[in-house]
């Protein structure tokens, strides 16, 4: 049986942490996405956002199991991408990883934004369970290979804290 199995989701942090993306992450990054997104960003994508943008990995055990990218520009942040490995899913990770996220981005940012494929229910869920809501849609704003696709663009604002 898996160890998070035996512990519970609220021991996850005993096992699982957070570190700043390295350039020597974004292969295992990258192959991370290529399985978890059906639109995944390609690997000189991270690479840019490791010298741009603000990035995150989630590990057990030392070994990459997801991931967060984000900027924070005037007060203002947004999650750029953010993903657990496929086989890692489900089991407290995403939240644990967004609860991290959120404690960094309250402290320097009033408001942050992210945007969801509106098909994607369980990402939706996570975001309005830890307090995001939404602001606008923009129609037909992913093209896929099944037709446009809305985005839902949700928002939490940080003015009196967490
Ligand atoms: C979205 C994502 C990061 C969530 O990570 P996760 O580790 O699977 O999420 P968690 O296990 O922490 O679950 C958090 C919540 O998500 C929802 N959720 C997770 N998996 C779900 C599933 N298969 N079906 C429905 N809801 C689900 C649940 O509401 C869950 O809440 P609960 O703890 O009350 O059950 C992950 O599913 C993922 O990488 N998806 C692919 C990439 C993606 O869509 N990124 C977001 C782009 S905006």
């Amino acid at each position: 049986m898996a160890s998070d199995q035996v512990l519970g989701r609220q021991n996850l942090s005993i096992l699982a942490g957070v570190r700043p993306m390295v350039a020597e992450d974004v292969p295992h990054v990258s192959a991370i996405e290529q399985q978890a997104s059906p639109h995944p960003w390609r690997e000189s994508q991270f690479l840019e956002s490791v010298s741009k943008h603000h990035c995150l990995v989630l590990t057990l055990e030392a070994e990459i199991i997801g991931y967060a990218v984000y900027t924070i520009v005037v007060g203002e942040a947004e999650i750029l991408n953010i993903a657990v490995h496929p086989s890692d899913q489900g089991k407290g990770y995403g939240r644990q990883l967004l609860d991290h996220l959120m404690t960094i981005v309250s402290e320097q940012a009033e408001r942050f934004f992210l945007e969801v494929r509106a098909s994607n229910h369980s990402a939706i869920h996570l975001y309005q369970d830890v307090g995001f809501v939404e602001i606008c849609l923009r129609r037909n704003y992913y093209q896929t290979s099944s037709g446009p696709e809305d985005a839902i663009v949700m928002a939490i604002d940080f003015h009196f804290g967490l």
